[in-house]
Order: structure tokens, then sequence, then C-alpha cells
């Protein structure tokens, strides 16, 4: 498909104002961003905040800078070493799968099925390392990006029965090119302009395409179910 007026819009914003972050590649970089560290970040954002995972993806890529490194440390070093981040499954899963693609010749598959098929990654984790560390055009969809596509459709079906229409929504925006940096920029969108209580709107490259801030109340959006 074509590159849709948002994604081209987002894309110069990304480029303008996107997040540094030690996980990412300069924008224009000759080589694209290595899969194992775009895995390792992605792995510990599941569940985990920016600010939070900085100082524990410095550790690791210090102390284990290649997946072959990582899969050669013990049980006992990786869990030591994720003490703090929390939800402990990841970090046996993340030795397991680095043990995976070693043996692969440390090699991370390059397709979203691929990638889905490694321990510890689901689907949003895989959508999210296809794009970003491969290029591969993915529908990737965490919390921030569900909130966006919510507003620019001013989606108000409740979660979570909303999840099918805001993943089409997501899809018909995403881009052909560019399709890691799309998926990056939409959670930075997320995280620092259409944040969930108070978004920024004047500051929003998608303003004038978004229905939510036509309604007049974006911040009502996404709706979540009754309980
Ligand atoms: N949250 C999950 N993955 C992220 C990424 N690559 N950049 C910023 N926030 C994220």
């Amino acid at each position: 498909a074509a590159s849709s007026r948002i994604a081209q819009d987002l894309l110069a914003w990304y480029d303008a104002h996107g997040r540094t972050l030690p996980w990412r590649v300069a924008p224009g970089a000759a080589a694209g961003p290595d899969p194992y560290r775009v895995w390792l970040s992605e792995v510990m954002l599941q569940q985990t905040t920016v600010a939070a995972v900085k100082s524990y993806f410095a550790a690791f890529t210090a102390r284990w800078p290649t997946v072959e490194a990582l899969a050669a440390a013990s049980e006992e070093d990786v869990m030591a070493a994720w003490a703090g981040l929390g939800y402990y499954a990841r970090a046996r899963n993340l030795l397991a799968c680095a043990r995976e693609v070693a043996a692969r010749g440390g090699r991370f598959p390059d397709t979203e099925e691929g990638l889905r098929a490694l321990p510890g990654l689901g689907a949003y984790t895989a959508a999210a390392v296809a794009a970003i560390a491969f290029g591969r055009r993915a529908v990737v969809v965490d919390a921030n990006v569900e909130r966006v596509v919510a507003r620019l459709f001013a989606i108000d079906t409740p979660l979570p029965a909303a999840r099918p229409l805001i993943r089409e929504g997501a899809d018909a925006v995403t881009p052909d090119e560019r399709a890691g940096d799309f998926a990056q920029a939409m959670m930075d969108l997320g995280a620092t302009i259409c944040t969930p209580r108070a978004p920024r709107c004047l500051l929003c490259p998608l303003a004038a395409s978004c229905a939510g801030r036509a309604s007049g109340e974006p911040e009502r959006l996404p709706v979540k179910a009754a309980k």
C-alpha cells in the first residue's frame, strides 16, 4: 500500500522528535539495529517502563554483548542480573531463547512467524522485532499504540472488544517502508504526546487526521469496559 498521510506525518515527526534510546540507532544510520539488542530491549519492555529498563539494558549488553555470550551464561547469573525487573518467567525464557538462537548459529529468525516460535516471544514481541530489527511490515500494537489508534479513528467500542478494530486501524496506517521506525514512532507518540489523561494535541503531528481530536474529547478514548 502507498504510505498514508498519517505514516508520512508521523515519520517526519519521529525524525525530528523521536526519543534517543540505547537500543535504537540514529536515523539514517548505515546499519540497522542489532537484532540481539532489539530482542533484549523488547523482552525487557514487555511489562516494564522505558525509564526502568535503561540501566538493565546497559548492564546486560555490557556483560553479554552478543546472543552467544548470553547463551553461555548460567541461569543463576541471568536471574541475578534480572533481579528487580520482575516477571521472572521472562528471564528464564530469555536464556532459553538465547540458547535456541545460539544453536541456530546466532541468527534470529527474520520473520514474524519464525520469531513467534522462540521461547518468550508473543505476538507483540515477534511483530516488534520483525519490524524494528528486520524492517518487516508488521502491525505492532502495545497499550500506547492501542490508545493512539483508538483516538485516531475515534473507536469508542469498549476494550477488550475494540481490539480487532484497533488492529485493523493500525494495519491500515502501517507503511510498507520504515515499518520499525513507524512502530517506534507510534510508541513515542503514545508515551509523550497522546498520553492517557491530557493529550498534547497542539503538539501532535497527527492532529489534523485525528477523529478523536475532532470529537473534542480524545482523553475519553479508548473506552474501558465497565467493571
Ligand atoms: N516499548 C516497547 N518497545 C519500545 C521501543 N522500541 N521504544 C520505546 N518504547 C517501547
